[in-house]
């Protein structure tokens, strides 16, 4: 099944190709060790299944952001004021977009710039019906690649970057900082960013919520394999894979692992890639942050930290970032 944006909307389509992948797939599986970009979880099935990991009672990183966001919107739309375009990074099901349209004065604009289609379109039909005045702009496209802004057909007074979900923590240390040059220059000098980001706490806690019980993860992780099988035509064997994610503490992050149950090789496009038993290939970094560390990343970036809000538990924040 295709699925459309809502008639009344222009999707940008920028879309990754097939050759993106393929070409990140082999230039993974070449090195070594092996690794796996961690944007391409996100199909369709993918984004359902990030969506189910939310739900579960060892991941705490939504529900605690969502309760923060609740909390103080209020104080961002003091410190934005009116008449801003909104632009997100990694919208996903927009459950937490939701929240900061509603408290902001008369936005104009919404562009969420998401790699699923899926997630993408329905994120936008259902905010489109709630929020009729503000103008959807959704770009379908990768946000670590260059993205056009699109323009409002109403003039906003400044732009807004939302990047909720300390998926910030997904990229390295190179790319985040990467990343937060590139917002630093659509926000131009008036404009601000509000960053989710997932705090240091107890190693057991952060281990668990990417362990989950019901191997809602495990699924997320190894449906990675199932997407290459799918679109690359390569022949992972399910049963042959396990997923396993160690926080390391001196690193502040989750490591994420594919790793190979026995020795055994996989064909991709008539390449064949050789796994010895038990060689784990990295998918996916979850950074989490000290204040001090997020604030001198966001300051190689051009970015200042103007006000900041945490959870009453300290868990999760959010960072209001402004032009330095
Ligand atoms: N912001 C939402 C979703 C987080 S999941 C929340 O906080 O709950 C991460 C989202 O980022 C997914 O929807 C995924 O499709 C998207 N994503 C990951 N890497 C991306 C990239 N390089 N470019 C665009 N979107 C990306
Ligand atoms: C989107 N991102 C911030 C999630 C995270 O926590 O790193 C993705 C995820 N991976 C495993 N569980 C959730």
């Amino acid at each position: 099944m295709t699925v459309t944006a809502p008639e009344t909307v222009e999707l940008t389509d920028l879309h990754p190709s097939r050759d993106d992948l393929l070409g990140d797939v082999l230039a993974g599986l070449s090195a070594s060790p092996k690794r796996l970009p961690s944007k391409y979880f996100y199909d369709r099935r993918g984004s359902e299944l990030f969506e189910e990991i939310t739900r579960q009672p060892e991941y705490y990183l939504t529900r605690t952001e969502l309760a923060l966001i609740e909390d103080c919107a209020p104080r961002v739309a003091a410190a934005v004021g009116p008449r801003a375009h909104v632009v997100e990074y990694g919208s996903g099901s927009g459950r937490k977009t939701r929240l900061l349209l509603d408290a902001l004065e008369d936005p104009v604009a919404y562009t969420p710039v998401e790699i699923s289609r899926s997630a993408l379109v329905g994120s936008v039909q259902r905010l489109d019906e709630e929020f009729g005045p503000v103008q959807m702009l959704p770009v379908l496209g990768d946000f670590t690649q260059r993205i056009p802004l699109p323009e409002p057909g109403r003039e906003a007074r400044r732009v807004l970057v939302f990047f909720p979900g300390s998926t910030l923590g997904n990229l390295t240390e190179a790319e985040s900082v990467r990343l937060l040059k590139a917002m630093r220059e659509t926000m131009g000098d008036k404009g601000a960013a509000l960053i989710g980001i997932d705090l240091q706490k107890s190693p057991a806690l952060i281990e668990a919520a990417y362990n989950d019980a019901a191997g809602v993860t495990a699924a997320f992780t190894l449906n990675l394999l199932v997407r290459l099988n799918r679109e690359l035509g390569a022949d992972f064997d399910l049963d042959g894979f396990r997923h396993r994610a160690v926080y390391v503490p001196e690193a502040g992050r989750i490591e994420t692992f594919i790793d190979s149950l026995r020795a055994q090789t996989v064909t991709v496009q008539g390449r064949a890639f050789a796994f010895a038993a038990g060689e784990a290939m990295q998918v996916e970094y979850s950074h989490k942050y000290t204040d001090e560390g997020f604030a001198a990343l966001a300051a190689r970036a051009g970015l200042r930290v103007a006000q900041g809000w945490n959870d009453p538990r300290d868990w999760f924040g959010l960072r209001l970032l402004q032009p330095a």
